[in-house]
């Protein structure tokens, strides 16, 4: 379909090494991962955050974000970016610097124009804001915004449009996915705050961390994204899917599960700026809900002993004859 262009999973460094179970595992884990069958696209889920690019003022590192990279190189995927400027996961000197508006611009400038530049004609997309919102719609009180304001998220956007021209640059958050609710009306108005201030900004990526409180039909997702393109930008996203559910699993949740896939699947296969899906990883083992969520888990497509969700079958036959 002329705009889907990829069905992708991130893969996590350093985060998978640690926790795989060496080799047994890791080595059906990674034939999944890079067979081209399965995925055309892949995300670092930590690489290429502040704490691992930055971790000193002025040192940079790209160690991790380029095991990904590399990746996505050697095995033709389609590769996403993320994220530049985030409030968690930074670096304990940014949280440590006592900031002034000067200095906090200049960091962040220095920061966006050394990683993008890094990777420059490699990333098909940068996250290059990630969660500004809270809950409600309004700013997220980050050390970013409370030296700031929102100035900070056209300086990051400017940075990155300067830094890697080529790259799709993208605002990125959870809890965006339905029409209406009070964090999509935030979302809506931080993009047109970009666009009337004449900043580049060419996506929307709404990640999808879907549970049993929030599961949007596929007609809430189209018109979502539709609001989205409405104001203007080039392409929409879903750049972290899972659906976690209550365990254990049973034939009920994951029925439940299936549809949830199906119905992102389904949306995005509708909108023609809808460029692609990305699961937040593909295993469950390596999932980062059972830490956040206690309790809840196999979120992914890949159960711990290899064998694929009913969710997985749903989305060959969304996307068979594409
Ligand atoms: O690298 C350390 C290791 O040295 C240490 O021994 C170990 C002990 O817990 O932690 C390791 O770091 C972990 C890191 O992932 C790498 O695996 C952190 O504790 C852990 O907090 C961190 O979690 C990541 C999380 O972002 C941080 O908020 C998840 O892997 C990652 O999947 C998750 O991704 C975010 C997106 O970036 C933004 N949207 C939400 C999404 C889910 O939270």
């Amino acid at each position: 379909k002329a705009g889907l262009q990829y069905f992708g999973a991130a893969t996590d460094t350093p985060g998978q090494r640690e926790r795989a179970p060496f080799p047994a595992t890791y080595a059906t884990y990674s034939a999944i991962l890079t067979n081209p069958r399965e995925f055309g696209q892949t995300t670092p889920t930590n690489g290429m955050k502040w704490l691992f690019t930055e971790p000193e003022a002025g040192v940079f590192n790209y160690t991790e974000g380029e095991v990904v990279a590399g990746l996505a190189a050697a095995t033709g995927k389609t590769l996403r970016c993320h994220a530049l400027v985030w409030h968690n996961q930074l670096a304990p000197w940014v949280e440590n610097t006592t900031w002034t508006p000067d200095t906090l611009r200049a960091a962040i400038t220095r920061h966006v124009a050394n990683v993008a530049s890094h990777w420059k004609g490699r990333c098909h997309a940068w996250d290059v804001v990630n969660e500004a919102l809270d809950e409600d719609g309004t700013y997220r009180k980050s050390l970013f915004y409370n030296v700031l304001g929102e100035e900070y998220i056209k300086l990051a956007f400017q940075a990155a449009a300067k830094a890697d021209p080529g790259a799709k640059l993208y605002y990125n958050d959870y809890g965006i996915e339905r029409p209406g609710s009070v964090k999509t009306a935030g979302a809506l108005r931080l993009v047109k705050m970009l666009r009337d201030a004449g900043v580049r900004i060419d996506g929307v990526g709404m990640q999808a961390h879907l549970h049993a409180d929030v599961h949007p039909t596929a007609q809430d997702h189209v018109d979502t994204m539709n609001a989205f393109t409405a104001l203007g930008v080039a392409e929409v996203a879903f750049t972290e899917l899972d659906v976690r559910i209550e365990m254990p699993v049973n034939a009920t949740n994951l029925a439940w599960q299936a549809d949830s896939y199906r119905a992102v699947a389904t949306a995005c296969v509708r909108v023609p700026k809808c460029v692609g899906i990305t699961l937040w990883d593909f295993y469950d083992p390596f999932s980062w809900v059972p830490d956040t969520f206690p309790g809840q888990g196999a979120a992914l497509l890949w159960f711990d002993n290899f064998t694929v969700h009913p969710a997985y079958d749903v989305l060959i036959d969304t996307f068979k004859g594409l």
